[in-house]
């Protein structure tokens, strides 16, 4: 879906959720034809639209994947943060055969570092077969195997999912890989508030470090959070190095507010985080870096 159309739709969303009037949405037509064929929908919701929740548009800009919410796993009830030092999480994930988990395990890599559900990847991966694989990072565990069923009923093959600290191990499983390091993302990670909870967030210098290592000349660098402190924590460890150019400055067309914020998010489709945050209203803080060649 496009994103203006996924803007404006999720800005009607909220104008209706709000003030609960219906016919503010009438002129509206391309979003009233595309949620009616909105699978989770039933026509009692179409017909009370303020009972529009933001896991409803999560679901719709999805729907493309058309994922079966009737998994063996059954429902996936997940803590809300899981503490990344505790020893359970401190093993290295496995380095994988990559020539069993990637068709072809020459192609452009790019990294989700947090990936959640998995879907935002699912959907790239959709879109870009043959062109590049796609690997999520997630701690816990539960997420993955649901992703991982989701992955083996799309029959995607340029698609993986790892249960793994990408704290700790994220260097080894890039550095292992046979081809290019194209993409790395870490999208609206947990925030971890408390000054004391800081050394739980997922950006630490030693990942600074691998992740700038080991893109390719040309490689790009995706950060966001709707944590204005959470942005600035990831912004400053990386516009510390030259070899990393904000694309604002090679591509006009990727405009910025006057904080050096991107005003739109560059991949095609908002994560879920991302979709849940600007449906509550708030502003998302995003940097698309470059490495030099
Ligand atoms: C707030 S969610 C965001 C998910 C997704 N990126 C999005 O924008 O919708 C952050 C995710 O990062 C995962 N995470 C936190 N620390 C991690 C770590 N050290 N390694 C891998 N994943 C981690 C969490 O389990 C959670 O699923």
């Amino acid at each position: 879906m496009n994103l203006s159309v996924a803007t404006m739709n999720m800005k009607m969303c909220r104008s209706f959720c709000f003030s609960c009037s219906f016919e503010m949405l009438l002129p509206f037509s391309s979003f009233r034809s595309s949620f009616s064929s909105f699978s989770h929908s039933s026509s009692s919701q179409l017909q009370q639209p303020h009972h529009l929740r933001s896991s409803d548009l999560v679901a719709f800009e999805y729907s493309d994947l058309n994922l079966s919410y009737n998994l063996d796993q059954g429902h996936v009830r997940i803590r809300q943060h899981v503490n990344p030092l505790s020893a359970s999480f401190s093993v290295p994930a496995q380095v994988p055969d990559w020539n069993m988990v990637f068709a072809d395990p020459t192609l452009p890599l790019m990294v989700d570092i947090g990936c959640g559900s998995g879907r935002f990847l699912m959907w790239l991966a959709k879109r870009n077969p043959k062109v590049s694989n796609y690997l999520g990072l997630e701690i816990r565990q539960k997420l993955v195997k649901r992703a991982e069923l989701w992955v083996k009923d799309m029959s995607l093959d340029n698609i993986h999912f790892l249960f793994a600290n990408a704290t700790i191990s994220f260097k080894q499983l890039v550095e292992s890989y046979p081809g290019p390091l194209r993409l790395v993302s870490i999208l609206c990670p947990d925030p971890h508030f408390k000054k004391r909870h800081h050394k739980r967030r997922v950006l630490q210098k030693p990942l600074v470090g691998a992740i700038v290592d080991n893109l390719i000349p040309g490689g790009q660098l995706f950060i966001q959070s709707d944590v204005l402190e959470v942005a600035l924590d990831m912004r400053v460890q990386f516009d510390e190095f030259d070899a990393l150019k904000h694309i604002d400055t090679l591509n006009p067309a990727l405009p910025c507010d006057d904080e050096g914020w991107l005003l739109r998010n560059p991949m095609g489709i908002r994560t879920e985080r991302e979709i849940h945050a600007e449906f509550e209203g708030a502003k998302i803080y995003r940097r698309l870096y470059q490495k030099q060649t």
